[in-house]
C-alpha cells in the first residue's frame, strides 16, 4: 500500500518486462517495512536523459539501470563512486537531493557468494568465460580480490581488448577457447559470463563436463533456470556450484542500502532467494 510519503525506486533498461529486480526489491522492501515502491521504465535510448531529469523533476529516491543503458547514463550523471568510475558502467543511480550519483554494485554482489563461503581470493586462479559486461564486472572484482584471471571467450580480440583494460588491477591473461582444458587444470574457480545454457538453451553448457572437477568452485552468472547444466554437472562431478541468483541478490541488496540506508544481511539474502526460485521453477 502506498501512502503521501512512498518514495519511488524503479529500474530503467530495454527490454525490462521479464526483470527479476521487482519482485526481488518489492520483496525485501516489504519485508524489511520500508514505504517505497518498485517499478520498471522501459526507456528507449533517446530518451535518457528525459528520463534522469523526470528523476531529479519528480524526486524519485533511485533507479537501477541495465541493459542498454550501463555505459551510456555514465555522462549524464552528477557524480560517479570509484567502483562506477573504475568500470565505466553504473546500475544504480541514488538521487541526493538533485544530485545523481552513479554506483556499481554487480562487482559487491558477485563477491559476496564468495566471501560468505569462505573462498579465499588472494593469488587464487579464476577463468572467466565471457568478455562482455558481466565478465568486465566479475573479472575486475576478482583483480581487485588479488586473483589471478584468466579471460576465454569465443571471439578472443573481444577478451584481450577486456585483459588489457583491466591489467593495471592485477594480472590478466586473455585465451582463446582451445585453452580451457589446461587454463582449467591449474585454476580454483571458474566463472561463466556467457549467457550459454539460459532458458530456453537449456540443454546447452559452456564447458564440456570432463573438465569439471572437485576441487573447482564453479559459479554460472546465468540465473534463469536457477540449476544450469553446467551447475548440475559440476555438482555432480564433486565441484562446488553458486548459482548467478545469488550475485543478482546481493548487487540487489547493495542497492538497496544505498537507497534506504536500511541493512540487509544473510537471513534476508536466503528469504529473497526462495522467494525468486519460487517464481522461477527449478527447471
Ligand atoms: N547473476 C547476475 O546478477 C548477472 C548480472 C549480469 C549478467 N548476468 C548474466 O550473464 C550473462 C552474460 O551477460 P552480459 O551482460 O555480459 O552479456 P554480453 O555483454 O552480451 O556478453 C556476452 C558474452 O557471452 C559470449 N557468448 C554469447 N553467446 C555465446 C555462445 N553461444 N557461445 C560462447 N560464447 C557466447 C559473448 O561472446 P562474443 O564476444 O564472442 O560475442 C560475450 O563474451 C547473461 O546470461 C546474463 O543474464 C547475470
Amino acid at each position: 500500500m502506498t501512502d503521501s510519503r512512498t518514495r519511488l525506486l524503479g529500474l530503467i533498461g530495454d527490454p525490462v518486462e521479464h526483470s527479476l529486480s521487482p519482485p526481488l526489491h518489492s520483496f525485501l522492501l516489504a519485508r524489511a517495512g520500508l514505504n517505497y515502491c518498485y517499478l520498471v521504465f522501459r526507456v528507449k535510448r533517446d530518451a535518457l536523459g528525459a528520463a534522469l531529469a523526470g528523476v531529479r523533476a519528480l524526486g524519485i529516491r533511485g533507479l537501477n539501470v541495465t541493459i542498454p543503458h550501463k555505459e551510456a547514463v555514465v555522462p549524464l550523471l552528477d557524480e560517479l563512486t570509484p567502483e562506477a568510475e573504475a568500470m565505466g558502467a553504473v546500475n544504480v543511480i541514488s538521487n541526493e537531493e538533485g544530485v545523481l550519483i552513479g554506483a556499481n554494485t554487480d562487482g559487491w554482489g558477485f563477491l559476496k557468494p564468495l566471501e560468505v563461503r569462505g573462498v579465499p581470493l588472494l593469488e587464487r586462479r579464476a577463468v572467466v568465460v565471457g568478455a562482455g559486461g558481466a565478465a568486465a564486472a566479475a573479472a575486475h572484482a576478482l583483480l581487485s580480490a588479488g586473483a589471478e584471471v584468466a579471460l576465454v571467450n569465443r571471439t578472443p580480440a573481444r577478451a584481450r581488448a577486456l585483459a588489457r583494460r583491466l591489467s593495471r588491477l592485477g594480472p590478466v591473461e586473455a585465451a582463446a577457447p582451445p585453452a580451457l582444458p589446461a587454463l582449467l587444470r591449474g585454476a580454483e574457480l571458474l566463472v561463466n559470463a556467457t549467457p550459454v545454457g539460459m532458458r530456453p538453451h537449456v540443454g546447452e553448457t559452456p564447458v564440456p563436463r570432463e573438465l569439471l572437477r572437485e576441487g573447482l568452485i564453479v559459479y554460472d552468472l546465468v540465473y534463469n533456470p536457477p540449476e544450469t547444466r553446467l551447475l548440475a554437472e559440476a555438482r555432480a562431478r564433486g565441484a562446488v556450484t553458486i548459482g548467478g541468483l545469488e550475485m543478482l541478490v546481493w548487487q540487489g541488496v547493495k542497492a538497496l542500502e544505498i537507497w534506504t540506508g536500511a541493512h540487509f544481511g544473510e537471513g534476508d539474502v536466503r528469504a529473497a532467494l526462495d522467494h525468486l526460485r519460487g517464481g522461477l521453477g527449478d527447471g
